[in-house]
This record gives structure tokens, C-alpha cells and sequence, in this order.
């Protein structure tokens, strides 16, 4: 009952408008979701020193290798975590690449459970994609029965991933994709960070080095002992309990894998990456005043400044911080506006020294190539919405009022032709496409998305009209909604490019 009204407001807009109380419910602002609470001591914000992941593990010329492995973190101070790792580390072990030059990642998968590998926002032919019935079955042989389902390419123990990265410099990041259980696998910690450079990028006086920081943004709700609460329906069962199935929110704000961190900064100016790494969580990120130089696909044509930055689960935004007019001794917090209580802050910037800092934001960052809705051959609708789907009478979320089926092309675009994609909601949905980024070149929102984007987040009753064209890699992608929760329970569909 209470979701039907919840879903009822939710359509009519009303939980974007703030906190409120509807018949004992309460809608979390911003979001569609349910907070789960932790019961775990929690530490005192801004105690937990920042961490940065460290680098990929190369075994060759461009050839890396990440084992995937659970492990015990220390998350929360003076307990341990049982998480799922690439490489022993949350998140992941950061890749680094350039621009036109191929890598390959080997994964070995030393879990349980099947994994499926993604990356989000990567240029990448389909058999490397992460299709989500392509599993990486585990080492030890377990779960054989899941390679029968969904006809996916099966890879046994280890798997390379190739990618071209023939695109610009970006921030991408990379993460679990095994269908039906991605939120549980991401949730416990199959994320990391892929950077793209390029030349075009690197002759930028942008600041560089240790002043260019990934910060991956999650939330997360732990038990008294510091392992991980998460309302899956069963072990390998797919979704979540009916309560949560709007999406799972956590009242811990983990940065790079830290609760509210702090980190000490010298009074210049920093690149920071940020992504939202969160199953269901948007965050209005307010404290600093920010200048916006990329997106999910790379960077702005011109930087754009920004008093808060709205981010949804996948999306990317790359911004320069400028602490350098600061006095050494100045706190800057992240306050995050979509939060409340626990989850109102994010982090926490320490001035700690002058220094010299030679870098700035130059006023034209790249040159943008303007995809022409004129020139699109058609429109397609993607309509993002609850319906019946495993079961449950209204437990589904679904694309065009269908679920998920692999076995089945929801659309064929042919490479090279500009197409226009309307994507539009019932509730909030953060709609990804995968293979090539596209521009947003109409929508119900005011201050639509600038830039190359591969995530736009739709608020409720909202609709979006992007321009979008693929090209080189011919085979089977997919388009769904990034609250993983939704992604799982169906909310996804694919494309074949010929
Ligand atoms: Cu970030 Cu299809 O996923
Ligand atoms: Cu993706
Ligand atoms: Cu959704």
C-alpha cells in the first residue's frame, strides 16, 4: 500500500520537493528509495583520513591483471567489513590508460559467485562490454548451473577484457554487471576507477598529478559487527524485499571507500573526479564553489561554474576546486542537499599550506563536435516504469513496459546514423546507454546536462530527448536505468548496431 502511494507521490513530483511525511511514510528528498539504517557504531565525520585507490597491476605492455577476491576492510574504525574486491581493494585498483591505445585486463575471478565486468563509458566492442549474461564463472568451479542461463558467452576462471579506448580523455569507471545481481555486487564493492588521457588533455595547464583526485561516492548501511546490510530477497536470489524495491539507500556516505572522510589540501587548485558510485543515492553537493571542466565522456567545451553539482547513480562530473585563496587552517565541507542527518555531509577539505600553483581553467577546454538533431533518421522512445515483472504483482521495473530479456533486440540502429532517444519516467530513473555517449538536446528540466554524457538523471514524470551515434563496434548493448536496484529488477533492454 505504502509504495503505491509512495510511487503515486513520486509521480506527481512531490518527493523531489523535500522531506516529507505522507501517511507515516517518509519520502527521502530527491530520491526514489528507502534508507536503511546502520546499526553499527559509526565514527565521528571527519576523522577518517581520504584515501586514494591505488594503480592497476600491470603484468605486461599494456596488459593489467585484477583478481577478484573477497577480502575484510576496515571501513569503519576498529571493526571489518567482508567485501567482495577486484585486486583486495574498495574501490578497485585504478586503471590508466591512453587514448588509442589498446589494453587488456585479465580477470580472475577467485568469488563465489559469477561476476560480469563493465566499463561504464567505455568505447568497447561487445564482446568486452560486460553483456550481463557474458559471466566470468568463479575459479573454484561453483554455481556451474548459472552458465546455462541467458545463452551468454561463458569464460571459465579468467577472462580478458580488451578495450581500445579509442575516445578522449575521460573518467570512466568499471564495475560488476552479472544480471539480477548487480546492485548486491556493487553494493559490496565491485567498483573502480578507468582514466583515459590524451594528448589534447595532457598540453592543458589543468591541475595534474596528486592535485587530480578520483573520488568515488557511495552510501552504505552496516550491521553491528561492520558487515554490510543488504535487503536481498535470499542468497542468489535476485531483487530486493518488497520494501527497498524502489532502491536501496545507505546512512553512511563513503568517499573512495571511507565514511565522511577528510583530506589535507595545499590553498590551490584541485581536479577532482567526482562519480556517484551509489546503487540508488542522487546527491546535490554544495560547499565549494566548483568549476565544472568535463563530463561522463570527457571534457566541456568551456567550463561552466557551479554552486552545487547534482549527481545520480553512474554519472560523472569533473570539476576544478580552488582552495588557493584560502588561509591555511580553513575547513571545507561537502554538504550534500539531497541528504538529511547522517547523510547531509560527504567530506572534508583541510587547508593545511600556501603554495606555489601554476595551473589554471583555461576557457576553451576542447573542441565539441555538436551531434545535429536535425540530421537524426528517427526518434525512439524509452519509457522508464514500474510494472509486473517476477511474481510480484507490481515488483518489476521495466523499459517500454517490457523486462529485461536477453535473448531479445528491444531496438537495431545501424552505425554512424544520428539518432534521437526520448527517454521518459514514471519516477526517478538515471537512464545509461552504453557504447557511445550522447548529448541531451531537449528536456522537461530547466538546466538540462551540458557535454558528451552516457548517464542523465530524469527526475519523476520527466523526459529527456538526447542526441546519440554509434559507431565501430557492431553487436549487442544495452540501455537501462542506473539505480541498480531497478536494473535488476528488469529495468534494462538492448540494442543491436549493424
Ligand atoms: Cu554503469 Cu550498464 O552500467
Ligand atoms: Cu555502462
Ligand atoms: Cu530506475
Amino acid at each position: 500500500m505504502t509504495l503505491s502511494r509512495r510511487g503515486f507521490l513520486g509521480a506527481l513530483g512531490i518527493s523531489a520537493l523535500g522531506v516529507s511525511s505522507f501517511g507515516g511514510a517518509l519520502l527521502p528528498a530527491g530520491q526514489t528509495a528507502q534508507l536503511l539504517r546502520s546499526r553499527a557504531r559509526l565514527p565521528e565525520p571527519f576523522t577518517v583520513p581520504l584515501t586514494i585507490p591505488p594503480p592497476a597491476r600491470q603484468i605486461a605492455t599494456d596488459h593489467y591483471e585484477i583478481v577478484q577476491r573477497a577480502e575484510s576492510l576496515e571501513i569503519l574504525p576498529g571493526l571489518r567489513t567482508p567485501v567482495l574486491t577486484y585486486d583486495g581493494h574498495f574501490p578497485g585498483p585504478t586503471v590508466v590508460s591512453r587514448r588509442g591505445r589498446a589494453i587488456t585486463v585479465t580477470h580472475r575471478n577467485e568469488l563465489d559467485v559469477p561476476t560480469v565486468v563493465h566499463l561504464h563509458g567505455g568505447h568497447t566492442p561487445a564482446e568486452s562490454d560486460g553483456f550481463p549474461t557474458d559471466l566470468l564463472m568463479p575459479v573454484s568451479g561453483a554455481h556451474q548451473g548459472h552458465a546455462m542461463h541467458g545463452g551468454g558467452i561463458i569464460a571459465h576462471g579468467t577472462r580478458d577484457y580488451v578495450y581500445p579506448c579509442d575516445q578522449p580523455a575521460a573518467t570512466l569507471w568499471y564495475h560488476d554487471h552479472r544480471m539480477d545481481f548487480t546492485g548486491p555486487q556493487v553494493y559490496r564493492g565491485l567498483a573502480g576507477f578507468h582514466l583515459v588521457h590524451d594528448d589534447e588533455e595532457d598540453a592543458l595547464p589543468l591541475p595534474k598529478g596528486e592535485r587530480d583526485l578520483p573520488l568515488m561516492i557511495t552510501d552504505r548501511a552496516f550491521a553491528e559487527d561492520g558487515s554490510l546490510l543488504y535487503p536481498s530477497r535470499g542468497p542468489e536470489v535476485p531483487g530486493v524485499t518488497e520494501e527497498y524495491m524502489e532502491g536501496v539507500l545507505g546512512d553512511v556516505i563513503l568517499v573512495n571507500g571511507r565514511p565522511w572522510p577528510v583530506l589535507e589540501v595545499d590553498a590551490a587548485r584541485y581536479r577532482l573526479r567526482l562519480l556517484n558510485a551509489s546503487n540508488a543515492r542522487r546527491y546535490r553537493l554544495t560547499g565549494l564553489p566548483f568549476t565544472q571542466i568535463g563530463s561522463d565522456g570527457g571534457l566541456l567545451e568551456h567550463p561552466v561554474s557551479l554552486n552545487e553539482v547534482l549527481i545520480a547513480p553512474g554519472e560523472r562530473v569533473d570539476v576544478v576546486a580552488d582552495f588557493s585563496g584560502l588561509a591555511a587552517g580553513t575547513e571545507v565541507i561537502v554538504h550534500n542537499g539531497l541528504g538529511s542527518g547522517t547523510t547531509a555531509q560527504v567530506m572534508k577539505f583541510r587547508v593545511t599550506r600556501r603554495v606555489q600553483d601554476d595551473s589554471r581553467v583555461p576557457d576553451v577546454l576542447t573542441r565539441f563536435e555538436r551531434l545535429d538533431p536535425a540530421k537524426a533518421v528517427r526518434t525512439r522512445d524509452w519509457r522508464f516504469g514500474r510494472g509486473k515483472h517476477g511474481g510480484g504483482d507490481n515488483h518489476g521495473w521495466l523499459v517500454n513496459d517490457r523486462p529485461f530479456d536477453p535473448y531479445r533486440a528491444d531496438a537495431t540502429v545501424r552505425l554512424g546514423e544520428v539518432e534521437i532517444w526520448r527517454f521518459s519516467t514514471d519516477l526517478h530513473h538515471p537512464v545509461h546507454v552504453h557504447l557511445n555517449p550522447f548529448q541531451v538536446v531537449s528536456s522537461s528540466r530547466s538546466e538540462p546536462p551540458v557535454g558528451w554524457k552516457d548517464t542523465v538523471n530524469l527526475g519523476p514524470a520527466e523526459h529527456v530527448e538526447v542526441a546519440v551515434r554509434f559507431t565501430d563496434h557492431a553487436g549487442r548493448f544495452l540501455v537501462h536505468c542506473h539505480n541498480l536496484e531497478h536494473e535488476d529488477m528488469a529495468m534494462m533492454a538492448s540494442y543491436d548496431t549493424v
